[in-house]
């Protein structure tokens, strides 16, 4: 297939706490699998960190950190496009655009919005929260992604974003392709250690609610042996709330292990959550050891991260920047008399 043929796919993580391994499961490791059979353009999404407040020093490393783990993972910056959301100013642009065209009805609906507004106290949750989707939809519009890898958790982000394209595409003609979401068989929605009935985080604050991906192969045992299970003393994969503990780690092994369902289950017939506990601790830590070891080479590795980034801008710009265009002459912005 030459590059032009291919289909393009856009993902984007926040540079806001640490990321877990359900960050892993839910993105990364798709992204890598997809990096060779699509055109892909994956971004740290640092406007969309600065939608609730940051310290600068931490949000600037973190954005490195982000991006050095998407690298870390196995994403190749020699087939894919790696860059900073922030760099392309395309990104808040088109997001202006597409907000004048968001019914505010269709935002006040988003889930995601209500529960982290629910966290906020009400006087302080910026408008820039409620606009979090739009933002998220002018990341994909831009690049006329065609798949979009995500987790379980953003589905309704994608929905509202075909919903915008298609209301700008009647309004002005055919501009947008029609993003589909693209979500992981096994792995796409990890819960919380601490708490299985909630989504794991990574902004979290509590000790044994995650594992991280730099976390020591001692911490990994140490929050994997405290996961919170039941007493029931079966392990199989079921979708009871009670048994929610036993289902993730269950799908955590899975997703790590690529085995099926059946074989999972198989591998535990007659053993104790002991047994799975120290198993999932092992595939764990086989998986971050190398990812870690790569990590630690980039991250200080200065010249090298930033150039990926830089080079990754350039690239993103050209693709972005065709399309603001497009939509600037669509909704009728006086082009400058300087471009061409
Ligand atoms: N909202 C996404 C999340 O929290 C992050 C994100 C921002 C994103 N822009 C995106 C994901 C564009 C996919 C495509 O996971």
């Amino acid at each position: 297939m030459t590059e032009n043929s291919k289909k393009r796919v856009l993902s984007g993580i926040q540079p806001s706490g640490n990321l877990t391994i359900g960050n892993y499961l839910g993105a990364l490791k798709q992204w890598v699998a997809e990096q060779e059979t699509y055109e892909c353009y994956f971004c740290v999404v640092d406007l969309h960190a600065i939608t609730v407040p940051q310290d600068p020093v931490k949000l600037r490393a973190k954005t490195r950190e982000v991006a050095a783990l998407y690298i870390a993972a196995g994403l190749d910056p020699d087939k894919v496009t790696i860059f900073v959301q922030s760099h392309v100013s395309a990104h808040a642009e088109l997001a202006w655009i597409l907000t004048c065209l968001a019914p505010m009805g269709w935002l006040n609906r988003m889930t995601q919005f209500k529960d982290k507004a629910a966290k906020q106290q009400q006087d302080t949750i910026s408008s820039g929260l409620l606009n979090y989707p739009t933002l998220m939809a002018a990341d994909i519009l831009l690049y006329q992604a065609h798949a979009v890898p995500v987790g379980d958790d953003q589905r309704q982000h994608l929905e509202y974003t075909r919903d915008l394209a298609q209301r700008f595409n009647h309004m002005y003609g055919d501009t947008f392709i029609l993003p589909e979401v693209m979500i992981p068989k096994a792995g796409a929605r990890i819960m919380g250690l601490d708490n299985p009935l909630s989504k794991m985080s990574k902004s979290e604050a509590t000790d044994s609610h995650a594992i991280y991906l730099l976390d020591t192969p001692s911490k990994v045992k140490k929050v994997v042996m405290r996961a919170v299970t039941d007493s029931l003393g079966q392990i199989s994969f079921s979708d009871i709330p009670d048994r929610a503990g036993i289902n993730n780690l269950l799908t955590i092994y899975q997703s790590l292990t690529q085995l099926s369902q059946e074989q999972t289950e198989a591998r535990f017939a007659g053993k104790g959550y002991g047994d799975l506990k120290k198993s999932v601790v092992e595939v764990v830590n086989a998986t971050l050891e190398p990812l870690q070891r790569r990590y630690s080479e980039i991250i200080d590795e200065e010249k090298y991260l930033d150039g990926i980034l830089a080079r990754g801008a350039d690239k993103a710009q050209q693709m972005a920047n065709r399309t603001l265009r497009e939509v600037k002459e669509k909704i009728g912005l006086l082009p400058t008399g300087l471009s061409s």
